[in-house]
């Protein structure tokens, strides 16, 4: 494996070959959760957890960076900072239309966050402890406020594990909604407020006998949506993000489908006690989606999820830089009945498909592989690229494909179907430099019986990630990997008999940024 190269004082030098072209990642310093998500007046805000002084966790504040695609982001300067009484925890934006809060105009309605508070010492709190505060901006997200009578909601006695306040309007009731966690609890909150300031308890969600005692639960979401597009069938889908604990390892993002009523949140389904965490249900199933989140006020009432591509197991270790963070593609959720039970369906944002169709593509019909490894030509050479195809493992044990494999093919990202155990794999154990960290797990699975005989695949690759969107977004596997330049070869390969490959196409991505 490379090592990252150091120079002579032991600092790591710039890792521009890893710098993400179709996600999102700040020009310098670190990076968590995304933060904040509103769309207003044409624009994606995305906020973030962010470090304006060093490339590793801490000053906790949030980041700004805005688009009009999801796509194209451009970075704005630190929207709230961490000051001498609080840093700045994660949160939420909401467009207060009707300036419900008075703290805008009619014509100039605030957009109002809610965020946690963590604070210091001198604070008049207790070091540590977490409640919920507000800032409001008037100009479309350039300034923010700090509300004067700071923190708005908080528990009695006061906690150090309360945050994560996710605000929505819950049209039905006519109010606002908030969630908020009790991280080591295990617990989701629920309060209302007419004003995004007074906030009155509704209920608390938690599992019966929760499955993962010593785990955080963190950035909660609670949205509606269509269960197999039928409006007049709307289910509510709770996010919870769970550290540790997740289906690959470490941090990820768990949910629940089920009916809230206003006050209280029901899972329709919930494992029994003692499962395990694939008896759950999962935003991904690779190591690197957390802290999941969704936009507020999206356009057409579409829910477009955002998640940190990394994990608490290795976050600070990762050897970017002078960076660390990155956002996945933004995908845009549907709900749909997949086996009897309702099931979230992920695809790339729109705009990635356009992005996708403007580009060159290597359109490279059905390939038969016998036993062997097959590399494709070298038009579909690439490091930033897009690939669709449909795998018939037919009697091979193993079928798939290696992305940013070297051209020697010893390393290599591997994707592949295992017939015997109907699995997918993802397996970065040979992706060039992966030993910067004991705790990145190397191969991440999900249990996937096939239908007739073949499994579609759409695969993004960045510099620094894959994300593959399995039998058209039934399930998502996002995995950070950190090859070498050179590492630009895309192959084919069938293992123990032979498979079929069909409708393979490689589009290149790299002058699309
Ligand atoms: C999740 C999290 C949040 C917290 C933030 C601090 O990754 O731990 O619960 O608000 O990060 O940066």
């Amino acid at each position: 494996m490379t090592g990252v190269p150091l120079c002579a004082a032991g600092a790591v030098l710039d890792t521009p070959q890893w710098r993400p072209a179709l996600h999102y990642s700040p020009q310098r310093n670190w990076m968590n959760d995304p933060n904040g998500l509103v769309y207003y007046k044409g624009i994606y805000h995305l906020f973030y957890q962010y470090n304006p002084s060093a490339n590793v966790w801490g000053n906790m504040s949030w980041g700004h960076a805005t688009s009009r695609d999801l796509l194209h982001w451009t970075e704005q300067p630190v929207a709230l900072a961490a000051n001498h009484t609080e840093e700045v925890f994660s949160g939420s934006i909401v467009l207060d239309a009707d300036n419900t809060s008075g703290l805008g105009t009619a014509a100039k309605p605030p957009l109002v966050a809610l965020y946690t508070s963590a604070y210091k010492a001198g604070s008049g709190h207790m070091p540590g402890v977490q409640a919920q505060s507000l800032a409001w901006s008037t100009d479309a997200g350039e300034t923010w406020h700090r509300y004067a009578h700071n923190p708005v909601l908080t528990l009695d006695p006061e906690s150090k594990q309360f945050r994560d306040p996710k605000v929505s309007w819950y049209a039905p009731g006519g109010y606002w909604l908030m969630c908020a966690v009790v991280a080591d609890a295990n617990v989701v909150k629920f309060y209302r407020s007419n004003n995004l300031i007074d906030w009155t308890f509704l209920s608390d969600f938690t599992l019966p006998d929760v499955p993962h005692h010593g785990a955080l639960w963190e950035m909660p979401d609670l949205f509606p949506l269509a269960l197999d597009g039928n409006p007049a069938n709307k289910k509510w889908v709770m996010l919870v993000n769970v550290n540790p604990w997740s289906i690959a390892g470490g941090s990820g993002a768990m949910y629940f489908v089920g009916d809230f009523d206003g006050t209280r949140f029901v899972p329709l389904n919930v494992a029994p006690a003692g499962s395990n965490p694939a008896r759950f249900q999962w935003l991904d199933h690779g190591a690197d989606y957390y802290a999941a989140g969704t936009f507020s006020n999206a356009p057409g009432d579409k829910i477009v999820a955002v998640g940190w591509m990394s994990n608490w197991d290795y976050a600070n270790d990762v050897p970017t830089s002078p960076w660390r963070g990155a956002m996945a593609l933004p995908r845009e959720l549907s709900l749909a009945t997949v086996d009897g039970s309702p099931q979230l369906v992920f695809g790339p944002v729109r705009s990635y498909a356009s992005l996708v169709e403007q580009s060159p593509a290597t359109r490279l019909g059905t390939i038969d592989v016998v036993w062997s490894t097959r590399t494709l030509p070298a038009t579909t050479n690439g490091v930033i690229q897009d690939i669709e195809l449909t795998i018939e493992p037919g009697d091979a044990s193993r079928a798939g494909l290696v992305v940013r494999g070297s051209p020697d093919g010893k390393t290599g990202t591997r994707i592949f179907y295992d017939t015997r155990a109907q699995t997918l794999t993802v397996d970065r154990s040979h992706a060039a430099h992966t030993s910067f960290s004991p705790a990145f797990s190397p191969q991440h699975i999900v249990n996937l019986p096939l239908h007739d005989g073949r499994l579609h695949l759409h695969i993004v690759v960045d510099r620094a990630s894959v994300e593959v969107f399995v039998d058209r977004g039934r399930y998502v596997i996002t995995d950070a990997i950190f090859p070498r330049l050179t590492d630009n070869r895309v192959s084919l390969f069938a293992e123990g008999g032979d498979a079929t490959f069909r409708d393979v196409v490689v589009t290149d991505l790299s002058h699309s940024h």
